[in-house]
């Protein structure tokens, strides 16, 4: 680790130069503001003394230039007396600690090594735990985002009532969770009932909501209370509702008027006190406007519309959600608690997650089963995550802000050696003949985009291959 010491005093430069020579630093010294510049240019230090006066300025110019340029430099100050005001102003500008003249070396030798410890953790790049999930917890579901927390709040004062809800949202967005918390906040005593009203025929879902007598039809060799049954006094989640034919929509708008159901082969009917919640991942206006949608029905159920946003719409819900995976399948899976690399957090977030949360919950999900290390790297990110963000937003304009040219290209290049790798089946040598690269400069690339994900397929296999 390089360490640059800049002070005027050149005796206090040598004592200094020589006890952290001993303790493994390579140490540059400088003694005016304008030779520390050349200096910081040059060796790149990892750490910087600096006092605070110095004969051509302050060291707050040097340590606020250091700061700009290269942010991850530790900058400890050292102030000619104890002077809290250049001290406070010091600690604003980013430094990471200061001493007074004149000062105990051992106390300053602490200082750096703290200063070490913590940009290692920097640099290792934890994602750091956010204790906030707890506040962004509507019974077990997680949000942040302002249109999560609205949605909360819908649930919060409707949940009592029981009123017919409509939750409308892609696959995957949560839906059913939404509905299992209103019936759980609602305080109805019968239970919840759920069914999927696109998976059953239309003569067995009717049989399956209301219920049959004996020998209402072929198979029927007993009588059937139907979930509109089980439901009483709960509530009932007809999935899918989009799914159902004209005529089973107007039999269910029946119960909705009245009350009442009617079983299959009876002809009598029976009341039951029982909360709809419907759900659909298809937009039911356009359904009325094509004619497969009964618009009466649409205005019974979508008393209390709820619309459950995908999740690149509110990317701000992706991180917290990554932290409850992560816990909830460590302890399934029995390991212990996991935690994400910051990289690998960012190109989740990136990523557009056309399956909403239950595809981002199987991604978490299996890259916890496979890895074995504490720490979910980009490594063991599937293909098309890494894939879809890896990628910086690739433009074949100039956008009026400029772009940056260089990571531009290093963005086709990477777009480029995934798609090579997706094609040789992850074998890299087959992927570098693809773009022309010899395999040493493909496999440096390769390793410094972190691009090689193929589970139980590493370097030394790779290079078996390569020998062959
Ligand atoms: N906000 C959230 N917080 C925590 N878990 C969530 C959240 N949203 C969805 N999930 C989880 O994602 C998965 C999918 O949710 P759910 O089954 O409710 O989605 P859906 O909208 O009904 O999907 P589909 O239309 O495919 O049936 C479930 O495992 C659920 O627990
Ligand atoms: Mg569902």
């Amino acid at each position: 680790m390089d360490l640059l010491i800049v002070d005027d005093e050149a005796s206090l430069r040598d004592f200094l130069s020589i006890v952290f020579e001993e303790e493994g630093w390579r140490v540059e010294t400088a003694g005016s503001l304008a030779a520390a510049r050349l200096a910081h240019a040059k060796h790149e230090p990892d750490l910087i003394l600096c006092d605070l006066m110095l004969p051509d300025g302050s060291g707050i110019d040097l340590l606020r230039e250091v700061k700009a340029s290269a942010p991850s430099v530790a900058v400890i100050m050292i102030t000619a007396h104890t002077s809290t005001k250049s001290a406070v102003e010091a600690l604003k500008a980013g430094a990471f600690d200061y001493i007074a003249k004149p000062f105990d070396i051992d106390e300053l030798k602490i200082i750096v090594r703290n200063a070490v410890e913590r940009k290692e953790l920097e640099d290792e790049n934890i994602h750091l735990r956010t204790a906030l999930e707890e506040r962004f917890t509507f019974s077990n579901i997680i949000g942040r985002s302002a249109r999560m927390q609205e949605i909360f709040s819908v649930v919060g004062r409707i949940a009592k009532t029981s009123s017919t809800v409509l939750i409308s949202g892609d696959s995957g967005t949560g839906k059913e969770l939404i509905a299992r918390a209103i019936h759980y906040t609602s305080g109805r005593r019968g239970k919840f009932v759920s069914i999927n009203c696109g998976a059953l025929p239309e003569t067995l879902l009717e049989s399956e909501l209301f219920g049959h007598e004996r020998g209402a039809f072929t198979g029927a060799i007993r009588e059937k209370r139907g979930l509109f049954h089980e439901a009483d006094r709960g509530t009932i989640f007809l999935d899918e509702i989009g799914e159902t034919s004209t005529a089973m929509q107007i039999k269910l708008l029946r119960v909705l008027q009245d009350h009442v159901v009617r079983r299959v082969g009876s002809n009598s009917e029976t009341q039951v006190e029982v909360r709809v919640i419907a759900a659909t991942n298809r937009d039911l206006a356009e359904s009325i406007r094509a004619g497969t949608f009964r618009e009466d029905l649409f205005y019974r159920i979508n008393v209390i519309p709820i619309t459950l946003p995908p999740l690149r719409q509110r990317r701000e819900d992706i991180a917290l959600l990554v932290e409850h995976f992560i816990t909830k399948y460590s302890k399934t899976l029995g390991v212990p608690q996991k935690r994400i690399s910051s990289d690998a957090m960012r190109l989740i977030e990136k990523y557009s997650w056309p399956g909403n949360v239950r595809e981002l919950e199987n991604v978490i999900e299996r890259m916890i089963a496979l890895e074995s290390s504490d720490v979910l790297t980009t490594k063991s990110l599937p293909e098309h995550v890494l894939l879809g963000g890896a990628i910086p937003d690739m433009t074949f304009e100039l956008p009026p802000a400029g772009i940056s040219l260089e990571s531009h290209l290093e963005g086709i290049g990477k777009f480029f050696m995934l798609k090579a790798l997706e094609r040789s089946g992850g074998v890299q040598t087959q992927a570098a003949e693809l773009l022309r690269m010899s395999f040493r400069s493909f496999r440096y690339y390769a390793k410094k985009y972190d691009l090689i994900v193929r589970e139980g397929r590493n370097d030394e296999t790779v290079e078996v291959e390569d020998e062959k």
